[in-house]
């Protein structure tokens, strides 16, 4: 019995070696090629990792999935997150978000097509067959999958103004603030995000201190919630041990001299 485990193991050793090994000698070009991950929804919350200063990346991907692991830098590349109408922790600490418009496909913005000349202005907000951004919003636009057939085109996009979504009193609303869109419907969801219940935040924990929000259309698809409200990361298992270690529990290890310096 322990001969078979210890002929099992040989090769599975000498498997992973050889794969440390072919991924020492991959290091260097990895270094220089830009990768592609994701933050939240795919497709949709794109982060390029790069170096940031001499001994950080923004942040790490897992190789499974490409979702995000950890941030070394929780502010690189967002902005101010703009004004908000209702008081909440933002108004109090300095609170930046990530941009949408870079995210979308169509963005170019909108009313390059949509200026009431190539594309004429709808005459109401009454539901219609599309031919355009089916890749969007399904095959079919007489069948939107979010609001079980209430909701429509119109109650978000701004008709005179695509480049922009629309309050219900008419007034735009940028997509990068799409929680004081959706807050228009699901009010108390935008409370509880506005409290930090709901969504994600991550940055400095002390009073004030500067956070980064995730807002509805990073985590949420507006064209398809009632089919997938969210888009669950494919769990994983834990990182392996580094090499030579064999046990989690190396929190009681103590180096002769300190850690000697080895990276
Ligand atoms: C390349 C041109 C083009 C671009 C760019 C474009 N659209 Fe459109 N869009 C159209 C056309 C054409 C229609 C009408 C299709 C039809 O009637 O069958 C349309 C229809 C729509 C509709 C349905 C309501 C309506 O006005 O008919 C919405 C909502 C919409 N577009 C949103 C957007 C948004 C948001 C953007 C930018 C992110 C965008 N579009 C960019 C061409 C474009
Ligand atoms: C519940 C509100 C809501 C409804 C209803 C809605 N949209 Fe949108 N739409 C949005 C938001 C918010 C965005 C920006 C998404 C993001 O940030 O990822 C968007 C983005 C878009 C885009 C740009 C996507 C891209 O990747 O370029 C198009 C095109 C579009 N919508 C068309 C439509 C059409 C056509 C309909 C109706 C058939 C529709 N939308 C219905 C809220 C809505
Ligand atoms: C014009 C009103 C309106 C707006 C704006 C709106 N929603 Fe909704 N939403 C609805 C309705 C209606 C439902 C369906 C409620 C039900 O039947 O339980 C719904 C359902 C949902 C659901 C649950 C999916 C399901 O059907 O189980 C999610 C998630 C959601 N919306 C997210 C959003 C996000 C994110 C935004 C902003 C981008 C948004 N909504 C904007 C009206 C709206
Ligand atoms: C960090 C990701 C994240 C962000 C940001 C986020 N949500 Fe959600 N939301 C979720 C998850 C996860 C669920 C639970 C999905 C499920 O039930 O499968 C959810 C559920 C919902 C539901 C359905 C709730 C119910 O009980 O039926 C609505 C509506 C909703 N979110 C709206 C919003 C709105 C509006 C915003 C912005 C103000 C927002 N979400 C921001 C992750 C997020």
């Amino acid at each position: 019995m322990i001969q078979c485990v210890t002929a099992r193991r040989i090769p599975h050793v000498a498997m992973v070696s050889a794969f440390a090994l072919a991924v020492m000698l991959l290091m260097p070009s990895f270094a220089h090629s830009e990768r592609e991950c994701f933050e939240s929804r795919k497709g949709y919350s794109k982060v390029v990792q790069k170096k940031i200063g001499d001994e950080r990346v923004n942040v790490k991907c897992s190789n499974t999935t490409g979702a995000v692991l950890w941030w070394g830098d929780p502010y690189n590349e967002t902005v101010d997150m703009g004004p908000m109408p209702v008081e909440a922790d933002y108004s109090h600490e300095e609170a930046v978000i990530k941009e949408r418009t870079p995210q979308l496909k169509y963005y170019m913005p909108c009313t390059v097509c949509h200026n009431g000349v190539t594309v004429p202005y709808p005459k109401d907000k009454n539901p219609r067959q599309i031919t355009m951004h089916l890749d969007i919003v399904g095959e079919d636009s007489m069948d939107l999958k979010h609001g079980r057939l209430a909701i429509w085109c119109l109650d978000c996009h701004n008709p005179t103004n695509r480049d922009t979504l629309i309050s219900h009193r008419g007034e735009e609303i940028s997509f990068n603030q799409p929680m004081r869109l959706c807050g228009k419907c699901h009010g108390q969801i935008y409370a509880d995000w506005r409290d930090g219940i709901h969504g994600k935040r991550i940055g400095n924990w002390t009073k004030g201190g500067k956070k980064r929000w995730w807002i509805c259309t990073e985590c949420h698809n507006p064209h398809s919630v009632q089919l997938e409200r969210f888009q669950p990361i494919q769990p994983e298992r834990a990182p392996a041990l580094p090499r030579g270690m064999t046990s989690a529990e190396h929190d009681d290890i103590r180096y002769e001299g300190g850690p000697g310096g080895h990276h």
